[in-house]
């Protein structure tokens, strides 16, 4: 797909790696919708990358990912701003938390988000609606891959969810002309890994993780912004799922057949 001239979304794109593939499609030619829950800091990014690229190239709306209500206002006003929507990256995660009811929420922004803003896009890009296709672009991790550890069971099963969900999506293809992939990124560095380095926690597991995470190596938000760019560009690309680790950069899972059918 031609990135220039196409409109995207990109949830949690007010910082860390949604930041960085929101600046990698405004480099292409792209007009970028940001979504996100931190409002100042998404009208400050906004702000900014309309001074780099043009005040018509780029806007920020506040929009949680689990409101079904805010999802639709938010692809509603992008396509009354921009007439269009091409391209949507569900980024928006949060890491695991294991106190009482917190594991739900991860399961809300996670998966559930994740589904919400593929439906949303099937419903604005998809063929079958009156659209003229497009891509959809989830961020999963490599914890879908090879899980983290007992207190990280919840974001890993969120992950795990997202990259099978992508995997079996791909098949709107065929009826909707959209092509649906996942990235699976490695610890990288952003605020999100934050916790798990020690940073204001303490305890065995976190200095764990800590070791861990030293072992594999911390990848560039740059590098994953690469990979979705590569995952939108590339038209072979779909059900695809794109590792990509410190150690041996970006990889593809081999591809799994899926049956096709409509979402
Ligand atoms: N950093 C890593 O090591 C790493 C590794 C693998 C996967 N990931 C995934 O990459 C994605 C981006 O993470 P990051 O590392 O940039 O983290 P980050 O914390 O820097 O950024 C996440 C963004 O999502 C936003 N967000 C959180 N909840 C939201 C909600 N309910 N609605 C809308 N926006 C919301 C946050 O405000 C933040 O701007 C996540 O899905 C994360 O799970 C990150």
């Amino acid at each position: 797909m031609k990135i220039q001239g196409s409109v995207a979304i990109v949830t949690g794109g007010a910082q860390g790696i949604g930041e960085k593939i929101c600046t990698a499609l405004l480099d292409r030619g792209c007009k970028v919708v940001i979504l996100d829950v931190q409002r100042e800091k998404g009208c400050q990014l906004e702000e900014r990358l309309k001074r780099r690229y043009g005040s018509e190239k780029v806007i920020f709306i506040t929009c949680d990912v689990t409101s079904k209500f805010q999802m639709k206002d938010s692809f509603r006003k992008t396509k009354e701003t921009f007439g269009q929507i091409n391209i949507v990256c569900n980024n928006a995660g949060i890491l695991g938390q294991n106190e009482s009811d917190a594991w739900e929420k991860v399961v809300d922004v996670n998966l559930k988000g994740v589904i919400l803003g593929t439906f949303l896009g099937v419903l604005h890009m998809g063929q079958s609606h009156g659209g003229s296709g497009g891509v959809i672009i989830n961020v999963a991790s490599m914890a879908a891959i090879f899980p983290m550890g007992p207190d990280q069971a919840v974001y890993t099963a969120t992950k795990a969810g997202v990259c099978g969900f992508s995997q079996s999506a791909g098949g709107l293809k065929d009826t909707e002309g959209i092509r649906v992939n996942c990235i699976c990124p490695s610890f990288t560095e952003t605020e999100l890994v934050l916790p798990l380095l020690g940073h204001g926690l303490s305890g065995e597991k976190n200095l764990e993780y800590r070791d861990l995470v030293l072992e594999q190596g911390l990848i560039s938000p740059e590098l994953i912004a690469s990979g979705v760019i590569q995952l939108i560009e590339n038209d072979n690309n779909n059900g695809a799922v794109m590792m990509v680790t410190k150690k041996r950069g970006i990889e593809f899972m081999r591809p799994r057949k899926s049956r096709k059918s409509k979402l």
